[in-house]
């Protein structure tokens, strides 16, 4: 049995028996739900986003109330952040309501991992995305996405392109995939948005994306974080688009039936175009889908969880 989960911070923390019980709960809960529903009645959760979110505030959200838990929501606007509260204040205060688990989401990184520092024993903290350094919740649902098309990750030729260097979903994505023994893990981006050495080591660089995609099984393409730069000199969305962005032409150089990932929010016509986003190959919704039953995972594993024993038989 994986020993249990203190906090969520990053995938380099986490051992093999842990995340491979995180993807083995996270399959079996997506096969019978009904066995998991209200099993963490009576908990707390609260979302502690200085981000902006969709997906990944809003599954966390529902996998704690797929669990029977309670959950608040902290936005940094309409709080007392307004008024010079930091980020230790307002969480010490948040935690002294005695939630089981806080899920935090801020620009700066190493933010989840200084907190989780100081919570009180009991408390878990959930990285839910940290600057440019972590986003492990993404990198579960991925893995677990992948794995439901390919059996054998020895084989599995994957690239990813764009804005790796201020991608937290590269760092967390690369980690998880070379744990799980990925047969190739490629990497492309644009001279300013390369990645930095640690990301980058097992991979294999590419700085032109028609070369990086020949025969890859899977492509995931990333937005460009203008949110986490100044003063780059990047080329306009159609001149980045022309060279950088994923199109059926480019689609067709990949291995057959390449399926094409992205973590979301998508800027359509820039690194990706409608007709593959939308098309057949594309598994962006099962992502979205896969985060629910990934996050009912990892909430369930930080409280001590394990599987429920099927009705009938003996525990
Ligand atoms: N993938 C992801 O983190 O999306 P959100 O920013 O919408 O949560």
């Amino acid at each position: 049995m994986a020993k249990p989960l203190d906090h969520l911070l990053d995938i380099a923390s986490l051992d093999d028996d842990q995340i491979h019980s995180l993807l083995r709960m996270a399959r079996q809960i997506k096969s019978e739900p009904g066995r998991f529903r209200n099993l963490c009645s009576g908990r707390l959760m609260i979302n502690l986003f200085y981000e902006s979110s969709t997906r990944t505030r809003f599954s966390f959200e529902i996998a704690a109330k797929r669990l029977g838990m309670d959950v608040v929501n902290f936005t940094a606007a309409g709080s007392s952040v307004s008024k010079g509260e930091t980020l230790l204040d307002s969480f010490r205060t948040l935690a002294a309501m005695a939630p089981d688990i806080i899920v935090v989401r801020h620009p700066d990184d190493g933010a989840a991992a200084g907190l989780a520092a100081v919570a009180h024993s009991g408390l878990r903290v959930v990285n839910a995305g940290d600057g440019c350094h972590a986003h492990p919740s993404q990198a579960v649902l991925d893995a677990l996405t992948l794995s439901e098309h390919f059996e054998d990750f020895s084989q599995l030729r994957i690239l990813i392109a764009g804005d790796l260097h201020h991608s937290r979903v590269t760092r967390s994505d690369v980690e998880m995939l070379r744990r799980l023994g990925a047969g190739e893990i490629r990497l492309a981006a644009p001279e300013p948005l390369r990645p930095g050495p640690e990301t980058a080591r097992g991979t294999i660089q590419f700085d032109d994306l028609d070369r990086a995609i020949e025969g890859v099984d899977v492509v995931m393409m990333l937005r460009i974080q203008h949110e986490r730069q100044s003063g780059l000199d990047l080329p306009s969305a159609e001149d980045y688009h022309r060279a950088w962005g994923l199109n059926a032409e480019r689609l067709s150089r990949a291995a057959p039936g390449c399926r094409v990932m992205h973590p979301g929010p998508m800027n359509r016509g820039v690194e990706i175009s409608s007709e593959v986003a939308d098309g057949p190959q594309s598994l962006i919704l099962e992502q979205v889908a896969n985060g629910v039953f990934a996050r009912m995972s990892i909430l369930l594993s930080l409280l001590g969880g394990e599987m429920p024993a099927r009705s009938g038989t003996q525990a």
